[in-house]
């Protein structure tokens, strides 16, 4: 019989929370909604969104993640993945409203990059991400004094992935540092590194370690022994300062609950259940994943990939399961199948949180002249994250 080990970690800062019906402010995943949300089975449901919807106008401008449920879509007045709806947002400026169908950090970023005197709305509040509440502002900062420590802050750029918190996005833009989307890594680290002596310079990458090393060792032809993990729930990282100097990409140890269920054995797997099968992942899936796979890219490059597909092709999707499934319906009349990766369901769950109760009291309650669950970042914070924010979208 083996003896438990004592686990070498520290437990996260922030609790897990019931979602939905507790409070935590520093969290991206908790709290309450605080409104009186019609019923699910109301059936009225649809009408009621499309009326307050018609009665607002162009005074409403609806943005929908590619991961949001189909009955929240279906009310979008744009879709796209994150990169592409930071920008739909910045390019609506008369639109009074801007509510957000997708998580905090998105609706933070479109607050960021709109007027003081647009309103961004999230419809429901517990719609976090638990990948951006693996850094927070106070682990960041001890982090860049450990490199300082080691000596090699001076060389380091900081390019954060968007799924981050504003706060973290402000130290970004503070330390010279840019953001990142899944479709744009590549070229936010060439970017980086081009920013210091080519020779010596080094990225610190948060919050997704995944996104990170496949982007740098897939697209870049870097090694996995030029990256390191920083966990933040160990003294220094759990590094030496040996390994920090010697390392280009500083990785920070977060990832996403959804895309790391896919495992070698799923890919393994789909090709032996369906011979010729075309696997197409997410880059925040495991490097192990992402190696296996025939095609990696953003939600936005999927939907492109399977759009031109040609009939009779398979695909295997490693990514959300509510775009893998509106995929597959979109496409099964063109003789395109489309499966999703893993067996078991793989929905995430703060994406689902925005449904069509939430959707339908928001736009009711902005119809009758009041705004709920306003996204406002703080002018401090807001002032550096856009910085950030800016070098991203001017990327050449
Ligand atoms: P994008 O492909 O839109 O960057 O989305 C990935 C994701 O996980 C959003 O939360
Ligand atoms: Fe966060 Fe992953 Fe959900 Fe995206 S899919 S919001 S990264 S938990």
């Amino acid at each position: 019989m083996t003896t438990a080990q004592p686990l070498d970690v520290q437990p996260t800062p922030l609790a897990l929370l019931l979602l939905g019906r507790e409070a935590d402010p520093r969290s991206e995943r908790g709290v309450e909604c605080p409104g009186d949300l019609p019923a699910p089975s109301d059936p009225d449901l649809v009408e009621r969104a499309r009326a307050a919807k018609a009665k607002l106008g162009d005074k409403v401008f609806v943005l929908g993640h590619h991961y949001q449920r189909d009955e929240v879509i279906e009310f979008a007045d744009v879709t796209g993945d994150s990169f592409k709806l930071a920008r739909d947002a910045a390019a609506r400026p008369d639109a009074e409203y801007i509510v957000f169908c997708g998580v905090h950090f998105m609706a933070e970023s479109a607050d960021i990059l709109t007027g003081d005197d647009q309103q961004v709305v999230l419809p429901d509040l517990a719609a976090g991400c638990s990948m951006a509440d693996m850094a927070t502002a106070e682990q960041v900062a001890e982090c860049w004094d450990v490199l300082t420590e080691a000596g090699i802050a001076e060389q380091v750029v900081p390019v954060s992935y968007m799924n981050s918190s504003a706060d973290i996005k402000a130290f970004t833009g503070e330390h010279g540092g840019t953001i990142c989307t899944s479709s744009n890594a590549e070229r936010a680290l060439d970017w980086a590194f081009a920013q210091g002596d080519p020779a010596t310079s080094k990225v610190l990458f948060l919050p997704d370690q995944h996104l990170g090393r496949n982007t740098a060792v897939r697209d870049m032809g870097m090694s996995l022994e030029d990256c390191v993990v920083y966990n933040p729930h160990k003294p220094n990282g759990g590094l030496t300062t040996e390994q920090l100097q010697n390392a280009r990409m500083i990785l920070w140890r977060g990832h996403c609950s959804v895309h790391g269920r896919f495992s070698l054995e799923s890919v393994e797997d789909v090709r032996a259940r369906i011979p010729g099968v075309n696997v197409l992942v997410h880059p925040e899936c495991k490097h192990e994943v992402v190696e296996a796979a025939d095609y990696v890219g953003s939600t936005e490059y999927i939907i492109k990939a399977l759009e031109a597909a040609p009939a009779g092709s398979k695909w295997a999707i490693g990514t959300e399961l509510n775009l893998v499934r509106r995929l597959a319906n979109r496409f099964a009349d063109q003789d395109k199948e489309i499966v999703f990766l893993d067996k078991t369901v793989c929905f995430c769950s703060t994406m689902n949180r925005i449904d069509l109760p939430h959707l339908v009291w928001t736009l009711e309650s902005l119809a009758a002249g009041k705004t709920v669950n306003r996204i406002e970042v703080d002018p401090g914070t807001a002032a550096f994250a856009k910085l950030a924010l800016e070098r991203m979208l001017a990327l050449p």
